[in-house]
């Protein structure tokens, strides 16, 4: 049975305390660190750096993944890799040869991911998945956060965990869903399969605080999961 993992976006998080900020998410619980990282290009944004990252990364002992949403994914991949990130998540639409590109990402060390935006079919990735360790389904358009959960994202995200089973691979490659991803939507998400969740305001919003948010996600999403 897959494992349900909260990993937050640090998109809203104090820039000017990136260190204290990973360390904070840490204490609050999180399994991973997504870095959003934007080539205002690929997406509007401009975000991260490696410089920025390899900074972050001595404040926490926590695993770091870098969400490419760049256009030239191998360029770049080395960079983040030795910036501290252990796996890289590259964009389908963004790669000419993803085949290639993903072989390239485990030979330089880092597990690699790729990401679907939300027009992007399952198919882009079936001749792939033994490349990967999972397959992120944006559940908004990639570029902000803050974004609405696009629910019709759900049936995908189905599709794409019958794909895995019948790969064989249900116990090798997880479904990570981004954006939108909060107290209201969670539930629906992990109902369809993921079971990787990546959460930036809802993490932020919570009244309660980080640790609150962290664990009332991660219940509703283990409540609700169906592999
Ligand atoms: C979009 C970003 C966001 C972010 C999470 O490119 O990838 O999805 O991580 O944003 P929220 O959780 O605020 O929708």
């Amino acid at each position: 049975m897959p494992r349900i993992e909260i990993a937050p976006s640090v998109l809203p998080a104090d820039f000017a305390r990136l260190g204290e900020e990973v360390a904070a998410l840490e204490a609050a619980g999180v399994d991973r660190i997504q870095w959003d990282v934007m080539d205002g290009q690929f997406v509007p944004n401009l975000t991260f750096g490696p410089d920025v990252i390899a900074a972050a990364r001595r404040h926490t002992s926590l695993p770091f993944e870098a969400h490419l949403m760049v256009l030239t994914p191998d360029v770049m991949a080395a960079k983040y890799v030795e910036a501290g990130c252990q796996r890289l998540i590259v964009h389908a639409e963004a790669c000419e040869h993803l085949h290639r590109t993903l072989g390239n990402i485990a030979s330089l060390g880092a597990t690699a991911s790729v990401a679907l935006n939300p027009a992007t079919p399952v198919s882009a990735v079936a001749h792939v998945l033994d490349l990967v360790d999972m397959v992120l389904v944006m559940t908004v358009n990639p570029g902000f956060g803050g974004q609405q959960y696009i629910a019709t994202m759900e049936p995908k995200i189905r599709e794409l965990r019958a794909l895995i089973a019948s790969a064989g691979l249900a116990d090798r490659v997880d479904i990570e869903v981004d954006g939108g991803i909060g107290p209201s939507t969670i539930a629906a998400a992990a109902a369809a399969g993921a079971n990787i969740l990546v959460a930036g305001s809802a993490l932020y919003r919570d009244p309660e605080g980080l640790a609150h948010a962290v664990s009332d996600l991660r219940a509703r999403a283990e409540a609700a999961f169906i592999a």
